[in-house]
């Protein structure tokens, strides 16, 4: 495997040197990228998802690294769970220096092809797990006066988009919770990042994802903007701006041509719309 740290400007590894990291949805895709790039850094890792077995892959094949792994299958809609998990995990690592809510599930809504239970998971998982993942490293890192918090959002939370208006919802929602706390906590660090499309499980049955990246270019730009401090970060460049511009849109412009982008969508391709995830 590339030592994929070695990509990383020095800095930027010298923040991330032998942190306690409690990571969500480290067992595929964008989480497990970041655990290969900081594992040669002597990271203690707190690895959470559902597929126990994954995470046991990806521990043992990091385990001559030098860094630390402790994981636990944990739904993180199970709000018990998660304190619990952060708890021990904190108990064994002697400290929390980070914790990342990454778990996330995308979900087609559109008025067409509603799915309550697809409504539900998104809501739980996106929205209130990433809620209670950081709350849980909160009561950790209030006493130790310092840590910083980092939730992956989404480029999909620069407006309500048609056929994503709920998991647009939970990426703006965590947003604004991320930035409520900020407000409120100015001896933490926060971390809003915004990916457009990288190249994961999540997305890959979408017939259109431009400006495609790999899990591993996602894992060096998030690192990075993290250790410099950035509050939002939003990928790639070109999303950045395509997201800057669509949220200055006049809202009936805004509707304007995204009605027209729906309805030719539509009429070329009636079951196979594009969502941003
Ligand atoms: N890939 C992209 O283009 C893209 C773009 C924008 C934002 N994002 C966001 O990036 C984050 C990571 O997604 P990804 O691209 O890496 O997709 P992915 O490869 O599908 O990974 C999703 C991760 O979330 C975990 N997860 C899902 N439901 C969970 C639950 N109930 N409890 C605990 N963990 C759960 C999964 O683990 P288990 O299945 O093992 O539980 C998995 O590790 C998500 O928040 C996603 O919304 C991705």
């Amino acid at each position: 495997m590339a030592n994929h740290s070695q990509q990383l400007p020095g800095a930027v590894q010298a923040f991330w040197q032998g942190k306690a990291l409690f990571l969500t949805g480290a067992s595929s895709g964008l989480g497990r990228a970041v655990v290969e790039a900081l594992a040669p850094l002597g990271v203690h890792f707190g690895l959470v998802s559902r597929r126990e077995a994954l995470l046991a892959e990806l521990s043992d094949r990091l385990a001559d690294t030098g860094s630390r792994f402790w994981y636990r299958a944990v739904d993180v809609r199970d709000r018990d769970a998660l304190y619990r998990a952060v708890a021990d995990f904190h108990r064994q690592a002697g400290r929390l220096d980070v914790v990342w809510a990454n778990s996330g599930v995308g979900a087609k809504t559109s008025w067409r092809s509603w799915d309550w239970d697809a409504v539900e998971t998104c809501l739980d998982v996106n929205l209130k797990g990433a809620i209670y993942t950081i709350r849980a490293g909160l009561e950790v890192m209030r006493p130790q006066g310092q840590g910083t918090v980092v939730a992956t959002g989404s480029a999909a939370s620069m407006r309500g988009l048609p056929g994503s208006g709920i998991y647009c919802t939970t990426k703006i929602g965590l947003h604004y919770f991320v930035e409520s706390l900020a407000a409120e906590m100015p001896e933490i660090r926060f971390c809003i990042l915004h990916p457009g499309f990288v190249d994961t499980p999540i997305n890959q049955d979408m017939p259109n994802r431009p400006w495609l990246m790999t899990p591993q270019k996602a894992a060096r730009l998030m690192l990075t903007a993290v250790a410099r401090g950035r509050f939002i970060y939003i990928y790639p460049f070109q999303m950045r701006l395509l997201y800057r511009l669509v949220r200055a849109l006049p809202s009936r412009l805004y509707l304007w041509g995204s009605h027209r982008t729906v309805s030719r969508a539509s009429r070329e391709k009636p079951e196979k719309q594009n969502q941003l995830s």
